[in-house]
């Protein structure tokens, strides 16, 4: 039945498009826009914006764009009629219809007949728990034994599925209301045994699984006696509204409190989410049981970077705790875990003390994922130097899944101190396992490394890095390709002197900055997408264009689509000089440094690989005019070296 024109445009007028949005992203104000980051691509800087005046959202980022009724069928998979009906309920507005037909019912989406199927259910186990005899004596009595009050089974919509009298109660209520077997086997709230379906939660307890806007996708069930023979919890099978991995129970509840803590409290199972929110702790939600997907942590990431891991005192909580940090921070995110004393689940913890207690805890016992690990597993390696070594190894492993690297840097350091270890071996070992990541997806063959005489070498021995490694200078170029894609349409302040001696400024594009300045010494990339990056900047500058990153992001060449999202996605931070006690004042000043040095380090290093190689020819060359050729070279660049030492100290400085 369709929705009357009148009423279509009364609902889209109504509907204000920052609390559509804000309902699902976390909004900022900031100058007549809205921001937030953008729920349709994995982005670490707000490119989503929300404009009031026109009643629009676009993300600048994927090119979204549209009203609220768009927003709703793009985040959540709703038809036309879906959103605007979401819309009416939200603002109140009355759409007539009549009574539906049984042929109308069948004509819904099945996604549509899933979700009434389920509100229904939903509907019945409450009634059930509150307005039977068995579920008042048995459901509802369970709850409040565990100590669960009244606003709590209410809020959570908690429920009960009878067990008399045959095991169908549910089924043949529902069947009696015009539900096909079919559905109700399809969504999993009966099963087929051999005489005929019956309900697959009787006599459990119920727990409805909301969506991000409210809506009922699936249940849990616990069992109340106990039989060996039945799981404890019987959960919805996966259905068509029903994806386990993109789910977290609770997070319904929980998304303003999280977003509003900056920090989300990731829990293991139901009772633990009910309690943590019965005690006022509401920025909970739980796994469920299962190990965390990243579906689940970009889930949490629209609303707040931090996550806090509470788990059960015993092993298997704390091997769970173990699993899920290096996804979390492989996306960017600050993981903290709390063990619980070895007794306890945040269920019976939060049951047993008081609020301010069970808060104060978390905020005594939170301790930084990397603390965590290290104190964990140095605990088991005590005096055996082989599982020393284990240890250092899984530890570096970890750190090296943290995309920004001044955050590595920063563990690194804390690590060397908890391990009573040289902070340069700790690199080392880091930078052993980057590189090999690298070459995995750079795809680059294991390339042959000549190894340098050390006998002959007169300097002190360094410790292999990275650099000596790695094709020159890899991770500098990356660092300008990104700062290419990041920046490249930003303005700086160029300085320079000009043909009769002046100082001159003029605002260039980032990207021409770079690109000038290499291509004037020289320089270029060379790795080889790093390079076809170059070319195309270089290329679009001579156009008197400057690309934009999505160029790059949904280039046809696979490799730069894929350098370009992994470097956009990562995050970078500019203001990275502050946490070397540097401090730079002006937005594009902090730009401009960064641009600079970067330059500077690249170039710096380029040198530094070409001196080496004139060392090398000196060892084997016997001709004394040659080494003397040789040895001029040498001095040239170590003049440049020392020029950009200079300036690199004046950036600095600045
Ligand atoms: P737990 O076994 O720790 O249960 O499982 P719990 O949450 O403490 O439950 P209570 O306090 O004994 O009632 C943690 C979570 O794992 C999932 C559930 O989501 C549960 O909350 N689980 C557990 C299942 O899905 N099925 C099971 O059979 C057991
Ligand atoms: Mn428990």
């Amino acid at each position: 039945m369709p929705i009357p024109r009148e009423t279509v445009e009364q609902i889209l007028q109504t509907a204000r498009i920052e609390e559509v949005v804000g309902e699902f992203v976390t909004l900022k104000k900031r100058g007549s826009n809205m921001w937030g980051n953008c729920p349709f691509h994995n982005e670490k800087t707000p490119s989503f914006s929300v404009n009031p005046a026109r009643n629009i959202f676009k993300c600048f980022g994927c090119g979204k764009a549209g009203d609220s009724a768009k927003f709703l069928m793009e985040h959540e998979h709703f038809s036309y009629p879906e959103a605007l009906r979401y819309l009416a309920k939200k603002y109140n507005i009355k759409i007539e219809e009549k009574e539906q037909t049984a042929e109308e019912i069948m004509q819904q989406s099945l996604r549509e007949k899933m979700f009434n199927i389920n509100e229904f259910a939903d509907k019945y186990f409450v009634d059930t728990l509150w307005n039977t005899e068995e579920g008042r004596t048995i459901g509802l009595e369970y709850f409040r034994e565990r100590g669960y009050l009244n606003p709590i089974i209410e809020k959570f919509r908690l429920g009960y599925n009878p067990d008399a009298p045959k095991w169908d109660a549910f089924t043949e209520h529902a069947k009696k209301n015009g539900y096909s077997e079919e559905l109700l086997e399809q969504i999993g709230l009966s099963i087929k045994g051999s005489k005929g379906l019956y309900d697959r939660y009787h006599g459990r307890v119920m727990f409805p699984i909301h969506s991000l806007t409210g809506r009922v996708i699936g249940f849990g069930g616990r069992i109340l006696v106990n039989d060996k023979k039945s799981p404890k919890y019987q959960n919805s099978p996966e259905s068509e509204i029903y994806d386990k991995k993109q789910t977290l129970y609770g997070i319904y509840f929980a998304k303003n409190a999280i977003a509003k803590n900056d920090e989300c409290i990731l829990v293991e199972g139901y009772f633990d989410v009910l309690r943590m929110h019965q005690i006022g702790i509401e920025n909970v939600v739980a796994s469920s049981g299962t190990s965390l997907t990243m579906e689940q942590i970009r889930l949490v990431k629209r609303y707040t970077k931090n996550i806090t891991m509470l788990y059960d005192g015993d092993a298997a909580g704390v091997h769970a705790a173990l699993r899920g940090t290096d996804m979390i921070l492989s996306e960017g995110m600050n993981v903290r875990v709390v063990v619980l004393p070895p007794e306890h689940d945040p269920d019976t913890f939060g049951k047993e003390f008081s609020t301010e207690y069970v808060s104060n805890y978390l905020k005594e016992n939170a301790k930084d994922f990397i603390r965590f690990k290290t104190e964990l597993l140095l605990k088991d390696a005590e005096n055996d130097p082989i599982k020393r070594g284990q240890v250092i190894r899984d530890i570096v492993e970890t750190i090296s899944v943290i995309p920004d690297s001044i955050f590595r840097i920063t563990y690194v350091k804390e690590c060397s101190r908890l391990l009573d270890m040289p902070e340069q071996t700790l690199t080392n070992e880091l930078n052993k396992i980057l590189r090999a990541k690298l070459k995995k997806t750079l795809g680059i063959e294991n390339e042959v490394v000549t190894e340098t005489d050390t006998t002959t070498v007169t300097q002190p021995k360094q410790e292999e890095t990275l650099e000596e490694q790695l094709p020159a200078g890899y991770y500098q170029e990356r660092e300008l390709v990104k700062l290419l894609l990041m920046y490249g349409r930003e303005l700086i302040t160029d300085e320079r002197i000009d043909e009769d001696g002046q100082r001159i400024y003029e605002q260039v594009t980032v990207a021409q900055f770079i690109i000038d300045d290499l291509k004037n010494d020289g320089f270029t990339f060379t790795n080889v997408v790093n390079k076809k990056i170059f070319d195309i900047f270089d290329h679009a500058i001579d156009e008197g264009r400057i690309p934009d990153d999505q160029l790059f992001v949904s280039h046809e060449d696979e490799t730069i689509a894929q350098l370009a999202a992994d470097l956009l996605s990562s995050p970078y931070k500019l203001d990275q000089w502050e946490k070397y006690g540097i401090f730079v004042k002006r937005e594009e000043n902090v730009l401009r440094a960064t641009v600079l040095s970067s330059i500077y380090r690249y170039k710096d290093l380029i040198i530094e690989e070409r001196r080496k190689a004139i060392e090398e020819e000196l060892k084997i060359t016997t001709d004394s005019d040659d080494q003397l050729i040789l040895l001029k070279h040498k001095k040239d660049l170590d003049d440049i070296r020392k020029q950009i030492n200079k300036e690199l100290g004046i950036v600095i400085a600045k």
